[in-house]
């Protein structure tokens, strides 16, 4: 079976943004691929966060998952921090990777604009650290949202070159994207993201839903009931797409162009679906914190499972570098 790695930061509660862009698509890949998904807490600190919460939020993300639909007879959960092959591969990594090849990366001109006194290296060797991820797993592809696209593309160009200079390891990861793409966050100007406090979370009750959508921004050009809409810029339409049948997305578009369906309406009818999908995921998630020992031994396995490869891959390629020494 071919092999799948993916990763998400435990950087607090899931949002519908990483729920439609990546995490739905990891649990379709199970009977396909060997899946390994990683809770990436090292990437995690490359921007400030308080240690006291690392373990509620790592826990938090792996209830996600499984509450979602991640099977741990089918897939591996684990934690990277807990596989040290990670950050051991990614220094032998960042030997061979230019500077340039990073100070280029999108992620990291945003990053760094955004947090410029606090431009640590880890922001900087963000892309080699998650290259390592993969290809310590020779994984053979990665589900990704869009966003994460240079990233691969970066570790594609690692692969090449490790492969070049010390003989052919790993396969050229090719990406997976989600359908979900880019979800934009209830303000409709910006990617949906927890810091800019426009996200529905997984675990919102209908009444949050509710209460969220009906202060979302909508088509900004019709300012009362009897504007005709334009659905193309509406991002509540956009989110129709993702959570409501066909019948509904065509009525919704079709009547918010005539004005005969208003805003409040529309997004009561967007309210009911997206809590129709959450609710599943919240009640699971509400049953998985009462047993959490099964998660940590769910954890645990998944570690355990990783493991067994990290240290084959690493072997090989300590072999191939020259750092497996007959003499110890
Ligand atoms: N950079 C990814 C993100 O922010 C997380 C990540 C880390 C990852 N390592 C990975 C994703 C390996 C896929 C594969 O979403």
């Amino acid at each position: 079976m071919k092999r799948i790695f993916s990763g998400v930061q435990p950087s607090g509660r899931l949002h519908i943004g990483n729920y439609l862009g990546a995490i739905k698509s990891w649990i379709k890949l199970q009977d396909k691929y060997k899946c390994i998904y990683g809770i990436v807490d090292y990437h995690a600190m490359t921007v400030k966060y308080s240690p006291d919460d690392m373990q509620k939020r790592v826990l938090d993300c792996a209830t996600s998952y499984l509450a979602i639909g991640l099977d741990p007879k089918k897939s591996s959960l684990m934690i990277q921090s807990a596989v040290k092959e990670h950050t051991e591969l990614a220094w032998i990594l960042n030997t061979i990777t230019p500077i340039s090849w990073l100070t280029r990366v999108p992620t990291y001109k945003e990053k760094s604009s955004q947090h410029p006194d606090d431009l640590n290296i880890g922001l900087l060797d963000y892309p080699v650290l998650m290259a390592a991820d993969i290809i310590l797993y020779k994984a053979d592809a990665v589900p990704v949202g869009e966003d994460q696209l240079s990233h691969l593309e970066l570790t594609r160009e690692i692969v090449r070159r490790f492969n070049y200079r010390f003989g052919r390891v790993f396969p050229e990861p090719k990406s997976i994207l989600s359908s979900g793409a880019r979800i934009m966050g209830l303000d409709g100007k910006s990617k949906m993201s927890k810091s800019l406090n426009n996200c529905i979370y997984l675990d919102d009750t209908p009444d949050d839903i509710r209460k969220k959508l009906a202060r979302a921004v909508t088509d900004p050009q019709r300012q009362r009931r009897n504007d005709a809409g334009n659905p193309d810029v509406c991002n509540i339409f956009s989110l129709h797409k993702l959570f409501s049948i066909s019948e509904e997305i065509e009525r919704v578009n079709k009547e918010c162009r005539t004005a005969e369906i208003g805003c409040v309406e529309c997004k009561k009818i967007l309210a009911k679906n997206m809590s129709n999908d959450l609710t599943p995921i919240r009640e699971k998630k509400l049953e998985l914190n009462k047993d959490i020992d099964y998660v940590k031994d769910v954890l645990l396995a998944g570690i355990k499972e990783s493991k067994i490869i990290a240290m084959e891959t690493m072997e090989e390629i300590k072999q191939k570098i020259g750092v497996k020494y007959t003499f110890l």
